[in-house]
Order: C-alpha cells, then sequence, then structure tokens
C-alpha cells in the first residue's frame, strides 16, 4: 500500500483582527451571543495589500520551507477555495507562477467548500505519483461574500489560508471518503455577475424590441452568504457523526484509538454534540476557531498547521480529519505519520 503523509505546512491569517465586541459596532448583536452560540471570539479579515492568493502564496511558501523539499520536486498544486481572487486562472496556477513551481505540472483549484481540503486529500492521493511531492492549499476570502447587515451569518465567518506539502510513500497508510447531497437552499451565494449576465445580450442591449440598456438597480446582496442556520446545524451533526464511524470502519481504527479528530471549524456546538453523543473527551477533537471562527476551505489544514508547529504529527499520530459545509458536501481522510 501507497498513501500520502503531509511531510510540511504553512499558514498566513490576515493582519486585521476582529473581536466579537468590534463586531457590535456594525450589528445587533453581543460578545456574549456569538461566544455562546458558536464558540467564536475574534476572526481574521484580510487589510490592505492582502487577498486570497497573498495568504495562499505565503502559507505555501512557509510548507515548502518546512518541508525541505526543493520547488522543483512539487509536481501537482491543488487548491481548496470558494473565493479565488480570479474566475481564470485559478489560485493554484497564480501560486504556480509567483513560486515559480514548476512548468508542465498540473495545477487547478477545487469547490467542496468546508469539504474542499479533505477532497484535496483524495486528489491527491489518486493523482500523486509514486515519491512524488504535491502542495495542497486551503485558502478563504470569505469577508468578500459576508452581509454585515444579516447578523446571523456575519459573526461566523473569517478570512486564512494553510498549506501542506505532501509525499506518496510506500507502506503508509491513507484512507478517505468523499459525499455530496446536491442541496441549494441551505447555503448559497450566486456567483459574481461576469458569470451570469447573458454576455451576447449585454453586448447589444438593444437588440431585441423594447429593451433597454440599465433598467432596475441590482440587488448585489444575492452575491453574499445565505444560510439556513438551523438546518445546516442538523445537516452537520448527521455528517460529523456518520463520517466518524465511516473512517473506524475503513482504517480499523477506534475514535477512542485516534491521536486527534480534526473537523471543519463551524461552530463548537457542533463539535460538542458529537463529541458528547460519543462519550470522547474534549482533547480528542482539536479546536482554533475560537481565533479564526470558521474559514472553510482553509479551517482544517489552519487546524492541521497548529498541530504540526507544536510537534504534534510525530512519528506514528494517527488523525481523522472531517469536513462538512456547503454542496452540501462532506468528508473524512484518515492520515498517519
Ligand atoms: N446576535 C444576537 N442574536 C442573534 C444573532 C447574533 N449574531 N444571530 C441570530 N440571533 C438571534 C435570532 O434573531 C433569534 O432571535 P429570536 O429568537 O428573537 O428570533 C435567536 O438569536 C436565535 O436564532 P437561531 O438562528 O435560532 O440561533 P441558533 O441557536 O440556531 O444559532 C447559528 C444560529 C449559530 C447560525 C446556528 O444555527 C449554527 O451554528 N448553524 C450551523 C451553521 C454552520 O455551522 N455553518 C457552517 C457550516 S457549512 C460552512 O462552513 C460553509
Amino acid at each position: 500500500m501507497s498513501g500520502i503523509q503531509i511531510i510540511g505546512m504553512g499558514h498566513a491569517v490576515p493582519s486585521v483582527c476582529v473581536t466579537n465586541t468590534d463586531l457590535k459596532k456594525v450589528m445587533e448583536t453581543s460578545e456574549e451571543w456569538i461566544r455562546t452560540r458558536t464558540g467564536i471570539r475574534e476572526r481574521r479579515f484580510c487589510g490592505e495589500g492582502e487577498s486570497l492568493v497573498t495568504l495562499a502564496v505565503r502559507a505555501s511558501e512557509e510548507a515548502i520551507a518546512s518541508s525541505g523539499v526543493r520547488k522543483e520536486k512539487i509536481c501537482l498544486v491543488i487548491t481548496a477555495t470558494v473565493t479565488p481572487d480570479y474566475q481564470v486562472p485559478s489560485t493554484s496556477c497564480l501560486v504556480q507562477e509567483k513560486l515559480r513551481l514548476p512548468s508542465g505540472i498540473p495545477a487547478f483549484d477545487i469547490n467542496a467548500a468546508c469539504s474542499g481540503f479533505v477532497y484535496g486529500l483524495s486528489l491527491v492521493q489518486a493523482l500523486l505519483p509514486e515519491n512524488g511531492f504535491a502542495l495542497l492549499i486551503g485558502a478563504e476570502q470569505l469577508s468578500r461574500m459576508m452581509d454585515f447587515s444579516d447578523r446571523s451569518t456575519a459573526v461566523l465567518f473569517g478570512d486564512g489560508a494553510a498549506a501542506a506539502v505532501l509525499q506518496k510513500k510506500a507502506g503508509v497508510a491513507f484512507y478517505s471518503h468523499l459525499a455530496a447531497d446536491g442541496n441549494r437552499n441551505a447555503l448559497w451565494a450566486e456567483s459574481a455577475p461576469a458569470n451570469r449576465l447573458p454576455a451576447w445580450k449585454n453586448a447589444v442591449p438593444q437588440a431585441e424590441e423594447g429593451e433597454t440598456a440599465g433598467g432596475e438597480p441590482e440587488d448585489t446582496g444575492k452575491y453574499k452568504i445565505h444560510m439556513d442556520g438551523r438546518a445546516v446545524f442538523r445537516f452537520a451533526v448527521r455528517a460529523l457523526s456518520e463520517e466518524l464511524r465511516e473512517l473506524e470502519k475503513q482504517s480499523g481504527i477506534a475514535a477512542e484509538e485516534i491521536d486527534q479528530i480534526v473537523c471543519h471549524q463551524a461552530n463548537q456546538r457542533i463539535l460538542d454534540y458529537v463529541r458528547k453523543e460519543r462519550g470522547l473527551p474534549e482533547e480528542k477533537f482539536y479546536r482554533n476557531l475560537d481565533r479564526y471562527g470558521n474559514t472553510s476551505g482553509a479551517s482544517i489544514p489552519l487546524a492541521l498547521y497548529d498541530l504540526w508547529s507544536a510537534g504534534k504529527m510525530g512519528p506514528g499520530t494517527r488523525i481523522f480529519c472531517i469536513g462538512f459545509g456547503a454542496g452540501l458536501t462532506w468528508a473524512g481522510a484518515c492520515l498517519t505519520f
């Protein structure tokens, strides 16, 4: 059996730190409501000169340096994101260009929302040749999709990025499972206008009789995140619980024996619900959502980065990663070290 293994990690959190108390300045909320209902205390937003690509590049540079692998050896780049700077080229191609990664290697982005990094692990396992090295990035600038007049979503999200260098090696165990159940209503944001306007009609607005250029001002709210919080909560606890059982079945490792369970950092109450249901100790479920909020595709790699930089991914360590989010999507992976 050959499996992928993390051999280097990096992260980039943006400069602007916004506390729950800061949010009170722009919406009707309280520090206590946000903390007790979500577990979040603060989040980071991109500031001057920062964007998704600058975060992805910073995280990737650190990951490559910490792996000790020369850039010329990277043979695959994948970025999990729902908030790319550009429609084309992909974030992965932009990182490839900025970091002068080798030409002629596959580089592309995936959209599986908060399950994106775990989907990416599975793709790396499938595409990476034996002994090859891949760069897998999770990066989000969700602040560009947030509606600060909607207090039920605006308190939840943050920006950030983290990256891993992975190697495929003989004798390494790796297990994964990916899933989706298409549902537009639970969690959605329409794509930017450039994608949705009928281009030909826009180019010749007077082409059809009775039509004029311009018209009603557009409702830009539809480009922001909309969520049925209670429906997503119910989905999340079910997906997390099922995925935990799936990983236990595939890997033959019981949740009680696994070193860490690194879940998508959406809401402390989701993690607590499943932890209590299974009677597992608090330390088993890594958490950093108090500092970053929900960073979608970046949340699992940001949590893995914390463990990596604290020296908690030594030989023999085994970690379950579980993502769930818009799509609806959910996914699990078992990493071994
Ligand atoms: N501050 C103060 N009060 C608020 C706020 C706020 N920021 N937001 C909502 N409220 C109020 C509501 O108006 C409501 O008031 P009412 O009873 O007078 O009508 C009350 O608080 C309760 O609202 P609910 O929506 O029922 O609150 P709930 O306990 O369900 O918590 C939350 C809302 C935190 C969004 C919760 O449903 C949740 O966590 N859902 C899952 C969200 C999630 O995890 N999403 C991400 C997963 S997918 C992804 O990451 C993209």
